[in-house]
């Protein structure tokens, strides 16, 4: 397995390979890799020649007050994982190489990085899109993987490809969940014994809602109302950031659910100072 951190390195072995008509598939991340991540590469073996993952810590999608100083990173853990995977290629780069002084191009998603994640975190996806598209230049790949944990992201991206016109088709990976349903995350290390016991109330709130839909309850006020209840009586949730019902094609809020479209519920809970999300996509 091949470990590059040059940006014209990893793009001339790309273009090379690309010459022998190999097919490359990407999987970005920012490290600190768990089953989750370690699917994608899975699903990134069955859809290409070549498997590229990248680690980045990406600074541009974090706020300020967010935890990029703290965020967990383990390179050579990292790295030891993917070469578990049989992946061909580590890629990560210095965060000098990819924001040199003067740096001042960034792709932005105008309407749908301003709903749901973007009202809590306004810059979030204008970091993920950049970092995003300058992978693609970078590892050219003609297949990218992405987990459906960030369905808002992975909404963002696809946008970005059509409106750009990227020529690569993104696999969308399922959420990997620890045996209580708790989504893997590499956020989940911040969270202390009680926490850790609380944090399971955000995928059976999910759940829940599923059941009560299943049970013929429409009207998602009641179904939100119902979720809120469940997660606040859990003692170290801080705060709920949002319950949302929406179209899963357009993120558009919904009043009723509709059975003969894709409807995708997401939250975002904090515990004290450790900030959870997940989803779950119902109906056709
Ligand atoms: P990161 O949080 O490291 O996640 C990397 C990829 O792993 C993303 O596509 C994410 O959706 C996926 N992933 C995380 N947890 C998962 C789980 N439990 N099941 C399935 N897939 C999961 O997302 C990012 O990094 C960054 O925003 C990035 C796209 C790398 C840009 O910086």
């Amino acid at each position: 397995m091949k470990i590059i951190s040059s940006i014209s390195e990893m793009q001339s072995l790309s273009g090379s390979l690309r010459l022998k008509e190999k097919k490359i598939a990407v999987v970005p991340t920012m490290g600190s890799l768990h089953e989750g991540h370690l699917s994608l590469i899975r699903i990134a073996k069955q859809n290409a020649d070549i498997v590229i993952a990248t680690i980045f810590v990406n600074p541009v999608q974090f706020s300020p007050n967010e935890d990029f100083n703290k965020y967990p990173r383990n390179i050579e853990r990292d790295i030891a994982l993917i070469q578990k995977e049989n992946a061909d290629v580590v890629f990560t780069p210095s965060l000098e190489e990819i924001y040199p002084k003067n740096f001042e191009t960034y792709v932005t998603t105008e309407k749908s990085s301003t709903v749901l994640e973007g009202k809590f975190r306004p810059t979030h996806f204008k970091g993920v899109t950049t970092i995003v598209a300058k992978l693609f230049n970078i590892t050219k790949p003609h297949v990218a993987i992405f987990g459906q944990k960030d369905a808002q992201q992975v909404f963002i991206i696809q946008k970005m490809i059509r409106d750009l016109n990227f020529d690569i088709h993104i696999v969308v990976a399922p959420i990997v969940r620890e045996h209580d349903g708790l989504a893997m995350s590499s956020r989940n290390v911040y969270l202390n014994v009680q926490e850790r016991n609380d944090a399971t109330v955000v995928f059976q709130s999910l759940q829940y809602a599923e059941q009560l839909i299943t049970n013929g309850e429409f009207n998602t006020f009641s179904i939100k109302n119902a979720m809120k209840k469940m997660i606040s009586s859990k003692r170290t949730v801080t705060e709920i950031d949002y319950i949302s019902i929406a179209n899963a094609e357009t993120l558009d809020e919904l009043d009723m659910i509709l059975l003969n479209s894709k409807t995708l519920i997401s939250l975002a809970v904090r515990l004290e100072n450790t900030r959870l999300i997940d989803n779950i996509v119902i109906g056709n």
